[in-house]
């Protein structure tokens, strides 16, 4: 179905793709794996003509082709769900699907067929998703699924889906993995990159590795394994699971009472929740997404109006309900988003800006306190320890955030947060996108900060990371703590029960 041969790119002094050749069976599910920055995603958007190659060719169906644009890849029956969503906020997923998609031009458009045929293809592969909604009201899961519904609209025969199941619950991996299967019953082709072996083993057919730009292997999924991939991807073994000693939690830093956070539209976010959190301890919220976690972090770090929250959140002793978020920065509390382009960056900005984020108003990064004369020299020297301390490559501090791969991003938002030496760290989703040994090296680096006495509150969607780096696990379930299990003891169903709904008995 697509085959690239020979297909070299290089952004400025970076060979993000050098020599990769990648085939792509018609009919088969192909996933492609690689450490960040391996050149995954370049290597997919050349073949959906989202960048050009310097050197090489694309086949599709036998045939070579020119692709320059998305438009010709479409064309071609190519479609691509991106790492980072290109939706259209304020506008319905009726209208985002059908932009650019008609042949008819924009005249010609009748919103009332596309919507019918939206609202069928979603029954079809059971996306559940209402042509009439506006994307800004949609959690991340369900703009995936528009992006998806997108490129079945347009009638894709090959599906591109650059780390799809990073933002999905683990139900909703299932789920996703049915469509897919689905869709290669009724012979489509799909490609998907992710992280997540366990998903390349459950989904795929073939696997292709990809390291420092070039493809290192190309296996039969059947005739492989988990350690077998993670040292192609690495040049090393690499530890799959967590070491962590025991915690010795410390006095409290974080007391929560019955808070609630109620929603603008008036719906009940989060009903009454109360816990506390330790020094040198961390809490995990294990929660199928949507359940009140984000609104859960976001209120602690700052980020909801007072007007919305009732209850008690105190820290160190003191009252931060009134506090705004930079407030709470300068008492020591860290806060890692879990969407890091909406909450964790200024993508046009370089890496030294995003490295003073939060921190640009005041000494050693500013000259005086509010002063808008900046240290260069100082920014310039934290941003290279972050970028050394974290891995973040390539390490050019006077690139732009956008320029970096999803994982690299990610890692110098840690990075940003961990050089606070906060007392209590608020983090969500802290390794989604990011690869197996960049995990490793991330919960390591989370369990020694609470080694050090910070106290963390981990929210994660992936049941396991939850599991193995939280010291007590709370489950939370519709606005609501439903229960506290031994993280050590209880089991994944357990906690998928409660999960969903039922209660501890
Ligand atoms: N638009 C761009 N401008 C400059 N450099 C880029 C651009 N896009 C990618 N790169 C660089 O090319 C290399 C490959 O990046 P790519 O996004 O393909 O990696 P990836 O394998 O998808 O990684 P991840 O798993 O983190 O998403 C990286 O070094 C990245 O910084
Ligand atoms: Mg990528």
């Amino acid at each position: 179905m697509l085959e690239l041969r020979n297909i070299t790119k290089r952004f400025g002094a970076v060979l993000a793709n050098d020599h990769v050749n990648i085939k792509v069976k018609s009919g088969t599910i192909h996933a492609i794996v690689g450490e960040n920055g391996a050149g995954k995603s370049t290597a997919m958007r050349i073949a959906y003509g989202f960048y050009t190659a310097d050197e090489g060719e694309i086949i599709v169906d036998g045939q070579p082709r020119r692709i320059e644009t998305p438009h010709d890849a479409i064309a071609l029956g190519i479609g691509m769900v991106h790492q980072h969503f290109m939706l259209i906020e304020p506008m319905t997923v009726t209208e985002n699907i059908v932009l650019g998609a008609e042949p008819g031009g924009a005249v010609a458009l009748d919103l009332t067929k596309a919507a019918e045929r939206i609202r069928k293809l979603s029954e079809e592969f059971r996306l559940a998703i209402d042509p009439h909604a506006t994307i800004e009201h949609l959690s991340v899961g369900q703009q995936q699924r528009v992006e998806l519904l997108k490129a079945l609209y347009r009638e894709a025969q090959l599906l591109i889906l650059d780390e799809p199941t990073a933002v999905l619950a683990p139900q909703e991996v299932e789920e996703l993995f049915a469509i897919l299967r689905r869709m290669r019953a009724q012979g489509k082709t799909v490609v998907i990159i992710t992280h997540k072996l366990d998903e390349v083993l459950a989904i795929s057919d073939e696997v292709t590795v990809m390291r420092d730009g070039r493809v290192v292997g190309e296996l039969q999924t059947s005739a492989t394994n988990a350690a077998e991939l993670a040292r192609m991807m690495v040049g090393r073994d690499v530890l799959l699971r967590i070491e962590k000693p025991q915690a010795k939690p410390d006095s409290t830093v974080l007391s929560v009472e019955h808070l609630t956070v109620t929603a603008r539209d008036g719906t009940q976010r989060l009903k009454g929740v109360s816990f506390q959190v330790r020094a040198a301890e961390i809490v995990g919220i294990a929660g199928v997404e949507g359940n009140g976690q984000t609104e859960l972090i976001e209120a602690l770090a700052g980020l909801i109006p007072h007007a919305q929250m009732s209850g008690r959140m105190e820290y160190l002793g003191r009252d931060i309900a009134p506090l705004d978020a930079r407030s709470r920065r300068e008492l020591g509390i860290a806060h890692i988003p879990e969407d890091r382009h909406r909450r964790g960056l200024l993508l046009d900005f370089d890496l030294k800006e995003n490295s003073v984020l939060g921190v640009h108003y005041r000494p050693p990064v500013a000259v005086s306190l509010g002063s808008v004369l900046l240290d260069d020299g100082a920014i310039r020297k934290r941003t290279e320890r972050i970028i050394e301390d974290f891995d973040v490559r390539p390490a050019n501090p006077d690139l732009p955030a956008r320029s970096l791969s999803g994982g690299n991003q990610q890692k110098l938002i840690i990075g940003r947060e961990f050089v606070l030496q906060p007392k209590l760290l608020l983090v969500a989703q802290p390794t989604r996108g990011v690869d197996i040994g960049a995990i490793e090296f991330i919960h390591r680096k989370l369990v020694r900060l609470r080694d050090e006495g910070c106290a963390v509150l981990l929210v994660s969607a992936e049941l396991e990371e939850v599991t193995a780096l939280a010291d007590r696990l709370l489950i939370i379930h519709d606005g609501e703590i439903v229960g506290e299990v031994d993280p050590t003891i209880a089991t994944l169903e357990e906690i998928g029960l409660l999960m969903t709904g039922g209660k501890e008995q």
